[in-house]
């Protein structure tokens, strides 16, 4: 079953041996709290880096570990991507004819595990082509509320659309940053060179990625590190598709059952001035869950002022603000 054993850490492992080798460069800051925080496939990366680091700290006490924090994270496939349907369906972008078909007839962790292993099923085909379809591809995936930059869904030339007037976010900024990611100055002021590739992309497939490792669950590694002490906050941008709050609250709400842990906050809102910033529940002050309302599946992409304040909470270990 674990086949990939050896591949699912080995990102892990490497980047224990950079925090070993930056903590000898830089002793200094050996004593300092130190977080780690991700999103999306960090659900995995995350999680296996801290147990790893529990685990040296048995040896020798490095890392002054003091939490984790997952944002939209996978940490459990099927639980994960079968949320899609109903957020879709919620959401208005699907029929309930189509609904019924993603929910019965081929769930979306069938049709993401049949299409990793090559082999994609005729009725899953289907109802894929019938799903995408009805949601279109002008509909950011990552944040259904939001509107797509066109030059980039039409993939027609890097040359950027003019930003409207009165719009606060800059729906093209990942085309714009690919641009100056690419700049020789900036690679050059970043030290950052280019070594077997031409140019810098997202998510290269320069790497050979482990495509089915997704399906090996993590929560259970975020539950040995509550166990272990280490204080773990999952949070959701609640208009992502792709890793929806949904399943993630499932998630962490089984944990807290599995490892008998109480709710010391109980479900509630929680403000970034005087607006809700989001949904939180705490259990026994060490494992948490929280949404970003109107956020994305990259947060801070949609909402920076509440990721700062779901940040800022996560730092100081406190719970998010119950009032303004
Ligand atoms: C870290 O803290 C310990 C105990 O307070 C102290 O003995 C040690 O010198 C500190 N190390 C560094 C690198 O500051
Ligand atoms: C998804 O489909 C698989 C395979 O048909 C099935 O085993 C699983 O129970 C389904 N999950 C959900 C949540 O419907």
């Amino acid at each position: 079953m674990f086949h990939t054993l050896s591949l699912f850490v080995i990102v892990a492992r490497d980047n224990l041996v950079f925090l070993q080798n930056w903590f000898l460069k830089f002793p200094h800051y050996r004593n300092r709290s130190l977080f780690i925080t991700g999103e999306s496939y960090a659900g995995h990366y995350i999680p296996q880096l801290a147990e790893l680091m529990t685990q040296f700290n048995k040896k020798e006490k490095l890392f002054n570990l003091k939490g984790i924090a997952l944002g939209n994270p996978v940490l459990e496939f099927a639980t994960d991507f079968n949320s899609r349907a109903e957020f879709f369906w919620s959401h208005g972008l699907i029929s309930d004819s189509t609904y019924k078909l993603f929910t019965t007839a081929c769930n979306y962790s069938r049709y993401v595990g049949e299409y990793y292993r090559g082999n994609v099923s005729p009725i899953c085909s289907r109802v894929m082509s019938q799903v995408s379809t009805e949601t279109s591809r002008f509909v950011d995936k990552y944040d259904v509320t939001l509107d797509v930059c066109i030059s980039s869904v039409l993939s027609q030339s890097k040359i950027l659309t003019p930003q409207q007037v009165g719009e606060t976010i800059d729906v093209c900024v990942e085309d714009e940053t690919v641009n100056y990611l690419n700049r020789q100055d900036v690679q050059k002021a970043l030290h950052a060179r280019l070594v077997g590739v031409r140019k810098w992309t997202v998510c290269s497939n320069v790497l050979d990625y482990e495509l089915l490792d997704i399906e090996i669950p993590t929560i259970t590694i975020v539950g040995r590190l509550v166990k272990a002490g280490i204080p773990v906050m999952v949070y959701s941008g609640d208009q992502d598709s792709v890793i929806p709050l949904t399943g993630s609250r499932t998630l962490v709400n089984q944990l807290a059952k599995e490892l008998g842990l109480k709710t010391t906050v109980a479900y509630r809102v929680w403000f970034e001035g005087q607006q809700v910033g989001g949904w939180t529940q705490v259990y026994d002050n060490i494992l948490s869950f929280a949404t970003i309302r109107g956020a994305s599946h990259e947060a801070p992409f949609s909402q920076p002022e509440r990721s700062l304040v779901l940040f800022k909470s996560f730092l100081d270990g406190q719970p998010l603000p119950e009032a303004f």
